[in-house]
């Protein structure tokens, strides 16, 4: 039981400013606190930096900041295969730029033990645009696109292994742009939008995925978006969009991924703290975080999460 927190300040991933605090917000918000309250050991890498490198422009004019971003992906697809082998990594954003670099070294990760990585992606956003298709040329919008392997992502690592569509989960999605759309309806990725949520609840979906990935042994990422939770709870993010999951939806989902034991890395993103109130989003990523390593109001009777 041990828990590498990883700050990642990336902030190129979009033009307004502020995530690079992130790291720092989950700190004084009291993550490792948390975790080790919970009973792990815990080790703090502090903040990394990007490895420095030069790219040719993109032939799409609207992508900006891309090298910043490849020489990001790199250095934390590295960093997350040296954490994998020690521990459960956990990525304190930092933009949604950064899972680029944490899921496709997770990936690589994963395939060294012959095992598949499957993510968990709560977002109110797809991130499944290509540096091609990307309208508003922030790169944030793209990390699903680049570690299942689409093109276009000339300048950026090879992947040692991709992430099959099949094996991503996404929950929260309202604002999933008509290309990201058109692609995704060509891939077997799970999709579970706000009218999905409303009609069935957030829970039948979510299990159905964990028992998936529970039956082909598979390595789970989770990746958070605070824009994932609605914005009255969680003010901190750029890219709010009304209408998100409830403070006691997110709850839920990260105490059902803690009771699958199935939990490999995390990332936390989208964190603008220049933009929260009096702490409280980073607070409630915290709280949310302390669910998914175990935190509870009761015990309860444990039973095989897969057998009911
Ligand atoms: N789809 C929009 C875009 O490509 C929004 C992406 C938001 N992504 C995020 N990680 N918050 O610009
Ligand atoms: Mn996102
Ligand atoms: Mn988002
Ligand atoms: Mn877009």
């Amino acid at each position: 039981k041990h828990i590498i927190l990883i700050g990642a300040p990336v902030d190129c991933g979009k033009r307004n400013q502020g995530c690079r605090m992130g790291p720092d917000a989950y700190r004084v918000a009291g993550l490792a606190q948390a975790a080790t309250a919970l009973g792990y050991e815990v080790s703090d890498l502090g903040n990394l930096n990007p490895e420095i490198v030069e790219v040719q422009p993109h032939r799409n004019p609207a992508v900006h900041s891309l090298a910043e971003t490849v020489g990001w992906t790199k250095t934390l697809a590295t960093t997350a295969q040296a954490a994998a082998r020690e521990g459960v990594p956990v990525f304190l954003g930092g933009d949604h730029a950064l899972a680029a670099g944490s899921v496709s070294g997770m990936a690589a990760h994963a395939k060294s033990q012959d095992r598949p990585l499957f993510v968990l992606w709560l977002d109110a956003h797809s991130d499944f645009h290509t540096p091609d298709t990307t309208e508003s040329g922030n790169l944030h919008g793209t990390p699903v696109g680049y570690f299942t392997g689409r093109e276009g992502f000339d300048g950026f690592p090879p992947l040692e292994a991709t992430v099959d569509p099949a094996n991503i989960c996404m929950i929260g999605l309202r604002s999933v742009d008509p290309p990201e759309r058109e692609a995704l309806s060509k891939t077997d990725a799970t999709l579970v939008d706000m009218r999905t949520i409303d009609e069935e609840g957030i829970v039948a979906p979510l299990r159905t995925f964990l028992e998936r990935v529970e039956a082909e042994n598979g390595l789970l990422h989770v990746s958070l978006d605070v824009d994932f939770l609605d914005p009255a709870v969680a003010p901190a993010v750029g890219t709010t969009v009304p209408g998100g999951a409830t403070f006691r939806e997110a709850h839920l989902v990260l105490e059902l991924v803690h009771d699958s034991g199935l939990l490999s890395s995390l990332d936390l993103v989208e964190l603008n703290p220049f933009l929260d109130e009096r702490g409280r989003t980073a607070s409630l990523m915290v709280d949310l975080t302390a669910s998914l390593l175990g935190k509870r109001i009761f015990d309860r009777p444990t039973r095989p999460f897969s057998g009911n």
